[in-house]
C-alpha cells in the first residue's frame, strides 16, 4: 500500500471541517481589524528565506526543505554539487509565511510610499524537515497575518488582541492560554545586546553543551531556548534583553504594555523569549495552552527590518502565525471539537416503482442550495431510512405511488418523524423552512 510521507497528515471528515472552520474565524475576526485575504506560492527562491528568516537559524540551515527538478537533478548528480545554480533555480518549500508575503509586498509595490499600510492574513500549508512527534508535522498548516507599514506600538497591542480574541473564538478557554511578551531591540541596540550575550556564552564555555558553543558564533540568543537542562540553568544569569534595550526600544515596549494593559489583556513578560527566526525587532510573543504539552500554538512580533532585507524600501512591520494541528490537540484537551458535525442534509427516499422521480427531485432541492442525498443501490425504504439517518438526515421526502400520481410527496421530519404531505411544487420551500 502506499504510504504517506512520514510528519504529514491527510485532511479529511471533522479534521478538514475544523481547517476550514478555522479559517471561517480567521476571515471573521481579521476582517474586523481590516485584513484581507493573501495566497503566495508555497514555493520560493531559497534566498527569499535566506534574507529573511536568516542564514544562522534552524530553519534554514537544518529544516528546509530544498526542491530540484528531475532534470536539474541529473544536471546536479553530474556536476556532484549545487555549484553554479542561479538564485531561481534554487528553491525550497516556504517553511513559514512571512518571508514570502514580503516578498510578494515588496514585488507588488503594495506600500508604496505615503499610502495606507497593507494587511495581510493568509492560510496554507507550510514545511519543516523536523523529527515528527505530537505537534510537529513535516507538513503542517498555519493562519497567519501580516501588518506592512505600521510603526506604532498600538498595532502591536492590536496584532496581539487580535491574536487572543481569535483564540477565544475558536473555543479556548481564555484562562488556560498564557500570553508571553519581550522586547528584542532593534538594529541600533541588539548588536551590542548580542555580542553581550555571546561574551557570556564564551565565558562559562566549559558549562555549555556544543551546540551553545556553535550558538555563540552564529546565533547567541538561540542559546536562551536549549533543550539541555545544564545550559539553561546558565543561562538564568545571561544578560536579558529588556535590560539592553535603547531609549526608543524601551519607550515603544513600555506603550505596548500599556495599550495591552488598557484592554485588560493577561500577559507574562518573560525576558528570554527570543523566537527561532532572525527577523525580528522589538515586540515578540508566544502563546501556549497550560498543560497540553503541545508546545507554543501561535507567535510572532514585529520586523522593521524586513522589508529592506527583501529587496524594499525601509517599512515597518509585524504579524504572527498559528499552528492548526497544535490548536486542534488543545482545543480537544478541553473537550472542543472545532470540526462539528457535518451540515445537516435532505435525503430523498423512494419506493422502487418511482425510483427514476428523484433525480428530479433532488435537482430542484439541490438548486435551492439545500444538501441533498439519495440512494443510488436500489435499498429498500427502510435501508434508505436508515442510510438517512447515518448520514445525519434532518428531513427526508418520501415518495411513493400514490404521492407522485397526485403531484405531492411525504415530509418525514427525522428528529420529531412528524410526517406532512406537501405538493411537489412547494417542496423545496418548505424544506427549506424545516431544516432552518
Ligand atoms: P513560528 O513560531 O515558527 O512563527 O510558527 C508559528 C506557529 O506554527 C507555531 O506557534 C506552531 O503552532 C506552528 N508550528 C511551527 N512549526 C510547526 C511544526 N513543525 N509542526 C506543527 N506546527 C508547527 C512563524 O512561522 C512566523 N512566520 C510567525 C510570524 C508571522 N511572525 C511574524 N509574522
Amino acid at each position: 500500500m502506499a504510504q504517506r510521507v512520514q510528519g504529514t497528515e491527510d485532511l479529511y471528515g471533522g479534521y478538514m471541517r475544523a481547517w476550514q472552520r478555522m479559517q471561517d474565524v480567521a476571515r471573521e475576526v481579521f476582517g474586523t481589524y481590516g485584513f484581507d485575504m493573501i495566497e503566495t506560492p508555497a514555493i520560493e527562491q531559497v534566498a527569499t528565506f535566506v534574507h529573511g528568516i536568516g542564514e544562522s537559524t534552524d530553519v534554514v540551515r537544518k529544516e528546509m526543505f530544498r526542491v530540484f527538478s528531475g532534470a536539474l537533478v541529473e544536471n546536479l548528480l553530474a556536476k556532484g554539487s549545487e555549484q553554479g545554480l542561479k538564485a531561481k533555480q534554487r528553491l525550497a518549500l516556504r517553511p513559514e509565511g512571512t518571508a514570502g508575503v514580503v516578498r510578494a509586498a515588496v514585488q507588488n509595490n503594495m506600500v508604496p510610499q505615503g499610502s495606507a499600510p497593507a494587511k495581510l492574513w493568509y492560510a496554507g500549508p507550510m514545511f519543516r524537515g523536523e523529527r515528527p512527534q505530537k505537534g510537529r508535522l513535516r507538513q503542517f498548516h498555519q493562519v497567519g497575518v501580516e501588518w506592512l507599514g505600521a510603526p506604532d506600538p498600538a498595532s502591536d497591542a492590536e496584532c496581539i488582541i487580535m491574536l487572543m480574541r481569535f483564540f477565544e473564538r475558536l473555543g479556548f478557554d481564555p484562562k488556560s492560554l498564557r500570553l508571553c511578551i519581550n522586547s528584542m531591540g532593534d538594529a541600533a541596540c541588539r548588536p551590542a545586546y548580542r555580542d553581550k550575550v555571546r561574551t557570556f556564552i564564551l565565558d562559562h564555555a566549559g558549562e555549555m553543551c556544543a551546540d551553545c558553543l556553535e550558538r555563540a558564533e552564529l546565533n547567541p540568543l538561540r542559546a536562551f531556548d536549549c533543550k539541555n537542562a545544564h545550559c539553561r540553568e546558565v543561562m538564568a544569569e545571561a544578560p536579558l534583553a529588556p535590560d539592553n534595550l535603547c531609549d526608543e526600544c524601551d519607550q515603544h515596549y513600555e506603550q505596548v504594555k500599556r495599550y495591552l494593559d488598557e484592554a485588560g489583556i493577561r500577559y507574562e513578560e518573560d525576558p528570554t523569549l527570543v523566537r527561532g527566526l532572525d527577523y525580528y525587532t522589538r515586540t515578540v510573543f508566544e502563546v501556549e495552552v497550560v498543560g497540553s504539552g503541545v508546545g507554543a500554538i501561535g507567535g510572532g512580533g514585529r520586523y522593521d527590518g524586513l522589508m529592506e532585507l527583501e529587496g524594499g524600501k525601509p517599512t515597518p512591520g509585524l504579524g504572527f502565525a498559528v499552528g492548526f494541528e497544535r490548536i486542534v490537540l488543545a482545543l480537544q484537551a478541553q473537550g472542543v471539537d472545532l470540526g462539528g458535525k457535518p451540515e445537516g442534509c435532505v435525503y430523498v427516499a423512494c419506493t422502487p416503482d418511482v425510483r427514476p422521480q428523484v433525480f428530479g427531485v433532488a435537482l430542484a432541492l439541490r438548486d435551492a442550495g439545500l444538501r441533498v442525498e439519495a440512494d443510488h443501490q436500489g435499498r429498500s425504504l427502510k435501508s434508505q431510512f436508515k442510510q438517512a439517518d447515518k448520514l445525519g438526515a434532518l428531513v427526508c421526502v418520501v415518495l411513493g405511488t400514490d404521492e407522485v400520481a397526485a403531484g405531492m410527496a411525504t415530509l418525514r421530519d427525522m428528529r420529531t418523524h412528524e410526517q406532512v404531505q406537501v405538493a411537489q411544487a412547494d417542496l423545496a420551500s418548505t424544506v427549506a423552512e424545516r431544516m432552518a
